[in-house]
Formats: C-alpha cells, sequence, structure tokens
C-alpha cells in the first residue's frame, strides 16, 4: 500500500455550523439529525476527540448516576452516539430516569446547547491519541486502511485531516469554555494518575452527593472501570465489527513505542502552544512534551 495513503473519511457539513465534521468514509452518519437535536435539560452531553478515554468516561458517568451499578447491556442502548445515531436514538432512549447522556466527537461550536444541560470534555495528549487513532483505524474497516502506515497517520493528525477535525483546533474550541459552570474538563493522564479524585470532581459536578451512597462507592467504581475489567467485556462498549481490541492498553506513553523523536518533537510543538493557553488544566502535559519555546 502506497505509503502516504490516509483513511477514508467524508467531511459533513451543515448550513448553520462553521467548518466541516470528517468522519469514517463509510459512517452511517445523521448529521443533520444530530446538529438539529433540541437539547433538554437533563442531557449530560460527554464530549470529546476520538481515543481520549470517553468510554472509560462514560463507564464512570453512568455508575455515578446509578448508585454504582455498572451499564445494564450494551453501552450504544443506554448512551446513543449522537454523531452517528441522531436525535431519534436519543428520543428513545432505553434510560429514561434522571440525566440522559450523550455521546459526542463534535467540537464545542456543533454541539446542541441547552441553558440547564451539562457538558464534559476529557482530552488526551496528543502522542498517545495518535497511537491509539492508529489501532483504531486499522482496525476498523469503515476507514479502508488496514495496511495503513503509522507515519502517514502522524503527518495527517500534524496537519489536522485526520477524524473530526484539527485536534489542537477542537481542543483549544473547547477549553476556550474552560471556565463555565455548565461544562467540566477532564485530563484522561489525571484520571489515570489519580481515578479517585477524579471521580470525586465528577460527583460534585452532577450534584451526586456522595455521602448519601455506599461508603466504598468511589473505590467501587475506580475498581469496577478499571482497564482489566473493562478488558472483560470489550464487545459491550463498540457496535461495528472490528479487528483490534477496542480496550487497548490504556497507558501514559505508548507513543515512545513507536514515534520517532522528529515526530514526537513535532507534535510537542502544537501541544506546547495548547499548554500555554491553557497552563492551568494541561499542567500534567509538561510532563510529557518535549519542545520548549
Ligand atoms: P489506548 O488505545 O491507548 O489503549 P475512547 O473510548 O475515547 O475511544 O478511547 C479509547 C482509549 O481509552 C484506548 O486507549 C483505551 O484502551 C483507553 N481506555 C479505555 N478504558 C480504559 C480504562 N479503564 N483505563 C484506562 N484507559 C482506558
Amino acid at each position: 500500500m502506497d505509503a502516504s495513503i490516509l483513511p477514508s473519511y467524508v467531511t459533513v457539513t451543515h448550513p448553520t455550523k462553521k467548518g466541516g465534521f470528517r468522519m469514517p468514509l463509510s459512517a452511517d452518519a445523521n448529521i443533520e439529525s444530530a446538529v438539529e437535536y433540541e437539547a433538554c435539560s437533563n442531557d449530560l452531553f460527554v464530549c470529546s476527540y476520538p481515543k481520549c478515554g470517553s468510554t472509560w468516561l462514560h463507564n464512570i458517568v453512568w455508575r455515578l448516576l446509578h448508585d454504582g451499578d455498572g451499564l445494564p447491556g450494551h453501552i450504544r442502548d443506554h448512551i446513543p452516539f449522537l454523531d452517528f445515531d441522531g436525535e431519534e436514538a436519543i428520543v428513545n432512549m432505553k434510560s429514561q430516569k434522571g440525566m440522559k447522556i450523550i455521546k459526542t466527537h463534535f467540537p464545542y461550536s456543533w454541539v446542541p446547547k441547552h441553558a440547564e444541560a451539562k457538558y464534559i470534555f476529557i482530552v488526551r495528549e496528543p502522542k498517545d491519541v495518535i497511537v491509539s487513532l492508529y489501532y483504531h483505524v486499522k482496525g476498523f474497516a469503515g476507514y479502508n486502511w488496514s495496511e495503513g502506515r503509522f507515519d502517514a497517520l502522524v503527518d495527517a493528525f500534524v496537519e489536522g485531516r485526520c477524524d473530526c477535525m484539527d485536534y489542537f483546533e477542537m481542543v483549544d474550541e473547547w477549553l476556550r469554555e474552560g471556565t463555565r459552570e455548565y461544562l467540566h474538563i477532564i485530563v484522561y493522564e489525571e484520571m489515570i494518575d489519580h481515578p479517585e479524585n477524579e471521580i470525586r470532581r465528577l460527583a460534585e459536578f452532577l450534584n451526586v452527593n456522595l455521602s448519601t451512597k455506599q461508603q466504598t462507592i468511589v473505590s467501587d467504581i475506580t475498581k469496577n472501570t478499571s482497564l482489566a475489567k473493562m478488558k472483560e467485556e470489550d464487545k459491550k462498549w463498540y457496535k461495528t465489527a472490528r479487528t483490534t481490541p477496542f480496550i487497548r492498553k490504556g497507558i501514559v506513553g505508548d507513543w515512545k513505542n513507536h514515534m520517532t523523536s522528529e515526530q514526537a518533537i513535532r507534535i510537542d510543538k502544537r501541544t506546547r502552544q495548547l499548554i500555554d493557553n491553557y497552563p492551568t488544566i494541561l499542567k500534567t502535559w509538561n510532563f510529557l512534551i518535549n519542545y520548549d519555546r
């Protein structure tokens, strides 16, 4: 296969939205209906660029909202994927009680808004996002890229030609809104380092009163959403057939096993700009990049 060939994408647009949104070519997307979905006061949008740990976050959030209990079935039956499933899936959701969790990869400006709805955005250090994305696009036939080359994906990612839109612009757009009280930002590396802290912060954001719950709820959620536990149920987390596992390594720094230092520096250069713009939110990333102004 030609080393420069990229995964196959389709760029979808909507007359009311700025720019385009890139999805796997064979995606059975429902963009018009997704964009036009009218958000409700009890909606909880869990938003991310792909491969930033959103499935892990869904599992945690679901349990926080359901007294520590896990999802009763396949994730897509209870947490619809707005971009693919469209508004009907949300309206018909099985879990009608309490907050409705909705998954999306939309940029901030595309996500349906409601003054009382809540929004969570999870970010991950981009070098590990690229590695995770590499295995994802290779394993999912919709991208038509099973023989694809890692180098080509790195180039495309740095130039903003992979899924959705430019990763750095998408993160910048979300973090710019980071002080809004209806938006909660999670950094994947902080969930890895101290999951219990992050679960407590999430509970506060979601108005889940932990003192009225079982004493061990936070440690139970941490254990029950560990990588090992989620691996045991790999098929619960995705719908479309794939040849690579969905829950893979779940570590910080896997890029060291895949990238040249030249590639890492090209990415770090763009990451540095993000850290400079949001030094408090992204403070952990200072230890993960190797580029000074
Ligand atoms: P890797 O491919 O680096 O292992 P998303 O759910 O947004 O698609 O993100 C997928 C990434 O999150 C994968 O990263 C996956 O292994 C990781 N992940 C999923 N569950 C996890 C968990 N419980 N702990 C840590 N990482 C997890």
